[in-house]
């Protein structure tokens, strides 16, 4: 019956506080919000929305933009709710626990590790690609067996094609990254503040330089007709970009995972998930906007650099450069915040148990989950290193998928079970937000194919094996209810 033990919220919230393993509280709501947007604008605001437009939705990719927005904000007000209830660092592993029993709370841990280490992971090569190209415009070319996983062919300037050994910067910055977060997490805050800064007034700039460029004739038709295909324009081609660029928007949900940081996280976690995800929205349509208005979507297909594309229909080339620059920098605080999300996840697991206390141990001096941020600097750079970024990416987008639903679900189930609880933050018309955000992600998550649901499937077995080996006689919960039913049995 373990498997179903829930961990009672008074407990949860109790252990959070006092003791060695304490993180430090030190972030107020900017710094939430900019976790937020740090997380969040990156890879998938610069490279899908040309793909998306081009194959799927036009300029109506705008509309996508917004579906999408709609999806993750149904996910946002589930987990700020949570967050409220339940300000804890394990995010929706804790609050599975709270709600559907240590079994569920594992698998969703588990999974989690697909979000925040496989992510990282994923926005690391991505990094290493725009690295590569920036160096290679100042002259410096590094050896091309040392920039591609043995997955991925490059091409020599003779023409020939040599396969890749290991991708060496992608690994560098998962190493400099992880270092920062060891030394603090106030610093890694203010790193990130200044990253997010640059990215956002890049986006800005491009959004107010490119507007009066745009020519309303690109605009026409804004919904292009369907071609008798599903996802190929038309409203299911909406619904198919949305899809596509539904990874731009994967991050904000990493704010919960420093609610045992923040300083009065009853208000400002909701401040932090929701703010970020409605300034990330406006950016985002406004960004699609504008480059399907400088450049026809058309012309986007199969183009690798959308956004430089669109910057050629202006008369400011330097827009390239800073653009080159805000993803470098974007991408740097997307690692940051998922990395920084996924030693949190696991320091909760570990506190009960689930784990080995390895992954809780606080450094003496910088009060942050030190071993477990080396150790996932090990197991991140593998993936980096090895791995082709079309497989860990999809696997970011549907392990995400999952965790929201789930979230979704554990609302309501947690407005069942403890109707009375103070809940700072309450997600509005309860069961209709939830079930809504259940069902566009299980959409979205549907469409990703099947080959992905394998991966997942192979991941949770992976997972299920650790938990019946491991974590299930390892439980605190489960520890501390047999000695109380000893306890029991000898009175
Ligand atoms: N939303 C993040 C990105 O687009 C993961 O890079």
């Amino acid at each position: 019956m373990n498997l179903f033990a829930v961990k009672p919220l008074s407990r949860i919230i109790a252990e959070s506080e006092g003791g060695e393993h304490t993180l430090k509280r030190s972030l107020g709501p900017a710094n939430l919000v900019a976790l937020g947007i740090g997380a969040i604008i990156g890879a998938g605001l610069f490279s899908l929305t040309g793909i998306a437009a081009a194959e799927n939705a036009g300029p109506a990719i705008v509309l996508s933009f917004g579906l999408a927005a709609l999806g993750c904000a149904f996910a946002g007000m589930c987990y700020s709710e949570f967050a409220t209830m339940i300000p804890i660092a394990g995010s929706a592993y804790t609050y599975a626990y709270a709600t559907m029993g240590e079994f569920l709370a594992w698998i969703i841990g588990w999974d989690l590790v697909l979000e925040y280490a496989v992510g990282a992971a994923t926005v690391s090569i991505s990094w290493s690609r725009y690295m590569v190209t920036f160096l290679h415009s100042l002259g410096i070319d590094l050896p091309p067996q040392l920039i591609a996983s043995p997955w991925q062919p490059v091409q020599l300037p003779d023409g020939s094609t040599v396969h890749g050994i290991l991708n060496l910067p992608a690994v560098f910055i998962v190493v400099l990254i992880s270092m920062l977060l060891m030394v603090g997490i106030k610093e890694s805050a203010n790193v990130n503040a200044v990253v997010v800064a640059i990215k956002v007034t890049v986006v800005i700039v491009f959004i107010a330089a490119g507007w009066a460029y745009i020519k309303p004739e690109n605009h026409t038709p804004f919904i292009p007709p369907n071609t008798g295909t599903f996802g190929e324009f038309g409203w299911s081609g909406i619904l198919a970009g949305a899809g596509t660029i539904f990874f731009a928007y994967i991050g904000f949900d990493a704010v919960s995972t420093a609610a045992q940081e923040a300083r009065r996280p009853q208000k400002d976690m909701p401040v932090g998930i929701i703010g970020s995800l409605a300034i990330c929205t406006v950016l985002y349509m406004l960004f699609a906007y504008v480059m399907t208005g400088l450049v026809r979507y058309t012309d986007f297909a199969g183009h690798a650099a959308p956004a430089a594309l669109a910057i050629a229909a202006t008369p400011f080339p330097w827009l390239r450069m800073a653009v080159s620059m805000a993803i470098l920098a974007g991408l740097t605080s997307v690692i940051l915040v998922m990395l920084l999300g996924q030693s949190r996840v696991f320091f909760s697991m570990s506190r009960d148990g689930l784990l080995p206390r390895v992954f809780s141990e606080i450094h003496p001096k910088f009060r942050t989950p030190w071993r477990s941020n080396l150790l996932f600097m090990g197991f991140v750079s593998v993936f980096s290193a090895f791995f082709p970024i079309s497989v860990v990416g999809h696997m970011t987008s549907i392990g995400t998928l999952f965790a929201f639903m789930i979230v979704c679900g554990g609302i309501m189930i947690m407005r069942r079970t403890n109707p009375n609880l103070p809940r700072p933050f309450r997600t509005p018309l309860v069961p209709l937000v939830p079930v809504l955000g259940i069902l566009v992600c299980g959409a979205m998550m549907f469409g990703l194919g099947w080959e992905n649901w394998m991966r997942l499937l192979v991941w949770l077995i992976i997972g299920f094996v650790i938990y019946f080996s491991y974590s299930r006689t390892h439980s605190r919960l489960a520890r501390d209810r047999a000695l109380e039913a000893d306890r029991g049995a000898t009175v």
